[in-house]
């Protein structure tokens, strides 16, 4: 009830129209909105265009994907091989969509110069090195390692890649490169995902590069990559590595208990104090601090959402689940609250940040901004959700009453990509932050990974859609 309270509050603001949004001081963001579909008709291209300019861009070598062309302050000319998976998970995708089988070919071989860059990386750093430079050198800098959620994103891109190839015969290939049962282990895949088996259970850097701990974005990902890792396995013939791979993620499923808010876990992070039961009802990002940066008192972080986002599967921590979804509502209304610039539209969706302590501005540590990515985070949780409610829909009885409620979820989710719209640049594209007091972009120009975000959050919202109509079709009968 709570849930349909807070949408319709929420969208109520909200037009279809053309409309003009203006601020009421100067100095700040102001435009015309276009409607909806009529934005994303040209920003989808642009940003499939801007994001493949950041695979292989001049002066790198092949299978190289830039987190940012930017090359100073900050400097996001480096392959992160988070960044990367999550970009290239968007490639295959975009693979299995193309019609022309030119495209079809292009397509196929990103991933493949991906894939021998990737086997390098494995050779030429370790499994937890989270940056490779564009000559494919490991980054040696002083930085945040390891970070055991790239091992596991990239065997999840791999793993799905993997499973085609076999479709369509290629299984010498995958043999090959990227799945045999030799040991130890020598392809790709079984490589992370051994590293993955072995390595979940302690702490490394989280997602953001800064706090070492036990983090539920990673384990949410690599619990999903070890059990598509296993499926994997058992079709090559390594049924020992097989259930080796699922009983880790089941024991990773029995930690993650330690995330929940009727866990006594830690609230705040850094002092290692013990919460008392029940003192916060979302979910922990973290807990079993060990060091680097610790400020993050309130433990909330869209990292979370981010976790459901990438590493759903099979139902655990859906985006139905309740205290996920009790997440989802405490970062809307930080955010809401903490941002001037979400003061300044206040009938607006909010902007969205990683976590209400951060300070990272890109250029400067003088406060943390909202960013394109977890804004449109939120979107895509709300088509996922629409569509989760959808289905169950369809399950039960046809019931008029969980398709509106459905429907007000992909509305808010509307509400999310109209606000990206509100503050993308006049030619699309879309840097890593909006700076919260003026709402224009900053930070890294063209972060591949905001332009990834931006077409995975249409493609659940054209899902969304699709199985509505359905739905109202049969209603009407
Ligand atoms: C760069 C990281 O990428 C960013 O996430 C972090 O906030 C800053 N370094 C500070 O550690
Ligand atoms: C900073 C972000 O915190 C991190 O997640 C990302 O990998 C790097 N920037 C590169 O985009």
């Amino acid at each position: 009830m709570r849930g349909l309270f807070f949408v319709l509050v929420f969208t109520a603001a909200f037009l279809t129209g053309n409309i003009s949004v203006k601020a009421s001081s100067s100095g700040i963001i102001s435009k015309d909105l276009l409607e909806i579909d009529k934005w994303l008709a040209t920003q989808v291209p642009v940003s499939k265009e801007n994001l493949l300019k950041n695979i292989h861009p001049a002066g790198t070598v092949s299978g190289v994907v830039v987190a940012s062309p930017q090359t100073d302050n900050p400097n996001y000319f480096r392959h992160w091989i988070r960044d990367a998976a999550l970009v290239m998970d968007v490639v295959l995708k975009m693979q299995n969509r193309a019609v022309s089988a030119q495209d079809k070919k292009a397509l196929s071989n990103l991933m493949m110069r991906y894939m021998y860059f990737s086997i390098e990386n494995q050779n030429g750093g370790g499994l937890g090195e989270p940056i490779f430079e564009v000559d494919s050198k490991v980054f040696t800098g002083p930085w945040g390692r390891p970070q055991n959620d790239g091992p596991a994103l990239r065997a999840i891109v791999f793993t799905q890649w993997a499973h085609q190839l076999i479709k369509d015969g290629q299984i010498d290939f995958v043999k090959k490169y990227l799945y045999s049962s030799d040991w130890p282990a020598g392809t790709l895949i079984k490589k992370d995902l051994e590293y993955v088996a072995a390595e979940w259970s302690y702490p490394c850097f989280d997602l953001w590069e800064e706090v070492k701990a036990k983090h539920f974005y990673t384990q949410m990902v690599q619990r999903k990559a070890l059990i598509l890792g296993s499926q994997l396995a058992h079709k090559m013939n390594d049924h020992g590595a097989a259930d080796w791979y699922l009983r880790q993620s089941q024991q990773i499923e029995f930690a993650m208990r330690r995330y929940l808010p009727t866990s006594n876990a830690e609230v705040n992070l850094s002092s290692k104090q013990k919460g008392p039961l029940n003192r916060r009802n979302y979910i922990s990002a973290s807990v079993d601090y060990t060091e680097g940066l610790n400020s993050k008192y309130s433990n909330l972080d869209i990292a979370v959402i981010l976790g459901v986002l990438h590493g759903e599967h099979d139902g655990f921590f859906s985006v139905s689940d309740q205290n996920v979804l009790n997440t989802y509502y405490q970062l809307v209304s930080s955010f809401s609250l903490l941002y001037p610039i979400n003061r300044s539209f206040a009938s607006m969706a909010p902007v969205i940040g990683r976590y209400p302590e951060d300070i990272y501005a890109g250029t400067n540590f003088n406060g943390g901004n909202p960013w394109v990515l977890t804004t449109l985070a939120m979107a895509e949780y709300s088509y996922k959700l629409a569509l989760a409610q959808l289905k169950r829909a369809k399950s039960t009885s046809a019931d008029s009453r969980k398709i509106v409620a459905a429907q007000r979820w992909l509305e808010t989710g509307d509400a999310f990509v109209q606000r990206v719209q509100l503050h993308a640049n006049p030619d699309g594209s879309l840097s890593e932050q909006i700076d919260r007091y003026t709402g224009y972009m900053s930070s890294a120009r063209d972060l591949t990974w905001s332009y990834a975000a931006l077409i995975t959050a249409t493609w659940a919202r054209e899902q969304a859609q699709r199985e509505l109509s359905v739905q109202l079709k049969n209603l009407k009968k």
